[in-house]
Formats: structure tokens, sequence, C-alpha cells
């Protein structure tokens, strides 16, 4: 059973919250307005959904929002761990906060989430960056009324990155971004160990929400006009394992299928050692899960699977796809590949891109791998060298290209319904929207539009998107 933070210490977070309340009163009592928070998260959608906790407890806490930290008075960075590159971009963002914090000191500034859960991360920060005032770590998220309150107040660099297995608190407060889909957590932290991997280390073991708190709070989000919903957590087939309940991922499903108010039903991410027929089953007989499924793959050659400890093989792999696409017809694929893992040869590459070829996926996230210190892969030397990865991952970006504009094709004269989300990021004029199996579809249309569900007809593809005409 999963630990859960108990009532009383929320209620401690909640007096926090008050008194937080009173700083920003006699804040916008000095300043004419609100203290002013800017927030941005880095990773997964895990991490969106803690960026959303955080606003929550900010706005509760009488704070309010801007785009730019060179407005803000607190700046949030909740951050990622999973490769270099993610870390490195917090570290280049600290360097520019420090002139700002230059000009204004009284700014603050906080990092939360997977990388400074990592303690090398947290030293270095404390030695290099010292104008960072605050760091928390994903298990101290609920905490954060107290840590903040103890920051305005102290001055000096609060630091709460306490090792843990990880608990549960739910009733967290939570400002959503979308008003017509939302993220929903089912379970945190991750049991796997992939050999690469650093998620297990920063975010603990895997632990379930009870099923009435997961259906409460997408009965609260129906309640409020949101219609999809996506399921959340590192490895969603392991839910329930850890509850005292006789419940699976797939009961779950079926539970959150049969709400009146929810549409669509999506969820991230599946691990293929544990999806099997009866997950495959319920999503083909639950009409509101949509055609649409997420299984990384990372390699196609047995021998790097086993040294990626995936504990699956190549061929049970495309045989669970087999299944999927003849019980499911037209469902969309896509999936995660690491180029580069240290054992792999350009034999076993070949191997990655046999799969690719033979599943045809819609779309694949691909990654050149990256050292974590602290994991097992970390220890290993390299078959390949950084120039042979690099074109062995261009050339797998090539061939997906190409399936992707296929795929996209065969979607030309079809009318699909679209969820309308809102204006296109790179044409204003235009709407965008997604379809049942999450292809984005952009269009003319009014602005009213969004938040429903309308025909389109398709008219163009490209390889990442579709364009189309609204059906009157
Ligand atoms: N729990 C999810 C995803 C976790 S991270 C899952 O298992 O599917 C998302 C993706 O990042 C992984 O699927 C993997 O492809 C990639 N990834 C993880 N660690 C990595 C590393 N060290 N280097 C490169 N890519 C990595
Ligand atoms: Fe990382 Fe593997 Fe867990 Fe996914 S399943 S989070 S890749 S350890
Ligand atoms: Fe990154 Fe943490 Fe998600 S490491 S991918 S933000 S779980």
């Amino acid at each position: 059973m999963a630990k859960y933070i108990e009532q009383e210490e929320m209620q401690r977070q909640e007096e926090y919250l008050q008194k937080l309340l009173e700083y920003t009163s006699e804040f916008s009592l000095m300043h004419g307005r609100a203290p002013l928070v800017h927030t941005e998260t880095y990773g997964c959608q895990q991490n969106e959904n803690d960026t959303e906790r955080i606003r929550g407890i900010l706005k509760k806490a009488g704070f309010s929002f801007c785009e730019q930290s060179e407005a803000a008075d607190l700046v949030i960075y909740n951050t990622c761990a999973v490769r270099e590159n993610a870390e490195q971009k917090v570290f280049g963002r600290l360097g520019i906060l420090k002139h700002l914090k230059e000009s204004r000191p009284e700014m603050v500034i906080g990092l939360c989430g997977c990388m400074v859960q990592q303690e090398h991360i947290t030293e270095k920060i404390k030695k290099t960056y010292s104008h960072v005032d605050l760091i928390f770590g994903t298990h101290a998220l609920y905490r954060l009324p107290e840590l903040l309150y103890q920051t305005l107040m102290s001055k000096k660099t609060v630091v709460s990155i306490e090792n843990s297995d990880g608990a549960i608190a739910e009733d967290v407060p939570i400002l959503r971004e979308d008003s017509n889909k939302a993220w929903v957590s089912v379970m945190y932290g991750c049991n796997n160990f992939c050999s690469y991997c650093i998620v297990p280390y920063v975010r603990g073991r895997e632990r379930s929400r009870k099923p009435e708190a997961i259906l409460s709070e997408i009965r609260e989000l129906v309640d409020s006009g949101v219609t999809e919903i996506c399921l959340l957590g590192q490895n969603v087939n392991s839910y329930g394992k850890d509850l005292e309940e006789e419940i699976d991922f797939s009961d779950l499903l079926r539970a959150v299928n049969e709400m009146d108010g929810v549409r669509r039903i999506r969820f991230m991410t599946s691990h293929p050692k544990d999806f099997g027929d009866k997950l495959i089953d319920t999503m083909a007989e639950c009409d509101k899960v949509c055609k649409q499924l997420h299984l990384p793959f990372q390699a196609g050659s047995d021998k790097v699977l086993a040294d990626m400890n995936r504990r699956y093989t190549r061929e049970e792999y495309l045989e669970k796809i087999r299944k999927v696409k003849q019980r499911i017809p037209g469902i969309l694929l896509t999936t995660d590949v690491i180029v580069g893992f240290p054992t792999e040869t350009n034999e076993d590459f070949q191997k990655t891109l046999d799969v690719i070829r033979e599943v045809e996926y819609d779309q694949i996230f691909s990654f050149i791998y990256s050292r974590r210190e602290g994991t097992p892969a970390a220890k290993m030397d390299f078959v390949l060298s950084k120039e042979e990865i690099q074109r062995n991952f261009e050339e797998m970006l090539e061939v997906q290209n190409d399936i992707s504009k296929k795929k996209n094709l065969r979607y030309e004269g079809k009318v699909l319904e679209v969820l309308v989300e809102g204006p296109s990021k790179t044409d204003p004029n235009m709407l965008t929207g997604r379809t049942d199996t999450y292809k984005i579809v952009n269009f003319k249309g009014d602005i009213s539009l969004v938040g429903k569900y309308v025909p389109i007809r398709i008219a163009e593809a490209h390889t990442w998107s579709l364009n189309g005409e609204l059906v009157e």
C-alpha cells in the first residue's frame, strides 16, 4: 500500500497557505498589485501536471501569473533530468536569471522537479548558482506553502530534496491550463529501472492512487466542462498492483469509460512487458478510449533490449503490435526510440530500423542516448563514435519522415471529428485541434468553436499535421 501524506500534515500546509496569503495581501497593498509568478516546465506530462499543482497552490496563496521572467517577483522552473540537454537548458536559463536578479535583487528564484532530486545537481546549484533561493524535489511538492514561506522570511536558500520512495498527497490545489482536456495522474513513480533511465531514482517507487480519488477528480473535471481525459503514469500497466482492492488498469479504463460527460480517454505510458490481451480487449470494447497507443520499444535488437533491462524481446513486442492492429483496425501507433545506447552496434541499429519499417508508426519520438549519472548504463563503454551515432539518428529520421507522410496521405478526403483546441500557433488565422487518434488538424473557423467537436474534411496532408475544411 502506498503511503499517504497525513491529513494533519496537509492541514499544516493549509496554515502556511494562510500565512502566504497574508504576505501577498501586504505585498499588494505596498505595490498596488499582487506579486507575479512565472513558471516554466521541462520534461513530460507528469511534470506539466505537477506545474498545474504548483500554480494551484500559488493562486490560492494570492499570487498572479505572468508570461515572462523579466516581470516576475517569483520564478519557478519545474525541471527534467531525463537527458543532459534538458538539464543544460535549465543551467542556461539560470545564467540569464543571474543578471536579472542583479538588477532586481528582491526577485525569488525556485527550482523543483526531477533534476534537483539528484544530489550532485543540487550541490552544483548551491555552489555555482547561489542566486537560487528555493530548491525542492519531486517528493516535496505538497510542501510548497511551507517552503516558500520559509524562503520569503529567511532570505536564505531553502532546500528540500529528501530521498524517499515517495508518498501520495491528495487534495493539493490545482490550476489547469486547458478547460477542455485534462491530465489525471493515476500513479506515480517507476519500478522498472531500465538501465539508461534516471526516472526511477528521481520519482520513487510505483504507487497507485485509489480509484475513488481518480474517479472523483474526473467527475469534478467533467462538471467543469472537460470532455477529454488523459490518464497518466510512467507505466500505467502496473496500475493497482500495490492497492488492496482487486483492480488493474483495464478495470480503471472501463470505469472511466462509463462516466457521463467523458468523451475521449487517452493514457500514457504503457510498458510493453506489461501490455497484454486484457488491455487490448478493453481498448477495443470501450467506445470512449481513443484509437491511439504509445508503446515505446526503445531498440530493435534483443541484445540491446537485454542490456537496457527492458524485459521483452523484439518478437514479443512485434507480436503485441500485430494483435493491437488486428483487434483495433486504424489505430494510431507512436513509440519512443533510443539511438546510440552504449552497447549498440551498427548492426543492432539496423534492427531498430527494421521494427520502424515493419510497424509503420505514425510518429516516433527518437532520442540520442544520454549518459545519466548513477544509472547502470553510465558505466558501459561505447561501441560507436559520436559521429556514427549522429549519422544513424539522421538516417532514422529520414526513414520515419517518409512513413509519417505516407500515413498522413491516407487521411486526404476523409471527414474526421476534431476537438477544437484554439488558434494555431504557427498561423493565428487558423484553428487547431486533434482527432480521436491525436492527429493535429488545422482549419479555418470561428474562435467560438473552441472546445467543440466538429467534422473536418481533410484536404492536405503534411508530415506532422493535416489541413482541412469545416464540414457545415
Ligand atoms: N515511462 C515512460 C517514459 C519515460 S522517459 C516509458 O517507459 O515509456 C521518455 C523517453 O525518454 C523514454 O521512453 C526513452 O526513450 C527516453 N529516455 C529515457 N532515458 C534516456 C536517456 N538516458 N537517454 C536518451 N533517452 C532517454
Ligand atoms: Fe524510465 Fe523504463 Fe521507468 Fe520508463 S519504464 S520511466 S524508461 S525506467
Ligand atoms: Fe523528465 Fe522527470 Fe518526466 S525526468 S521525463 S520530468 S518524470
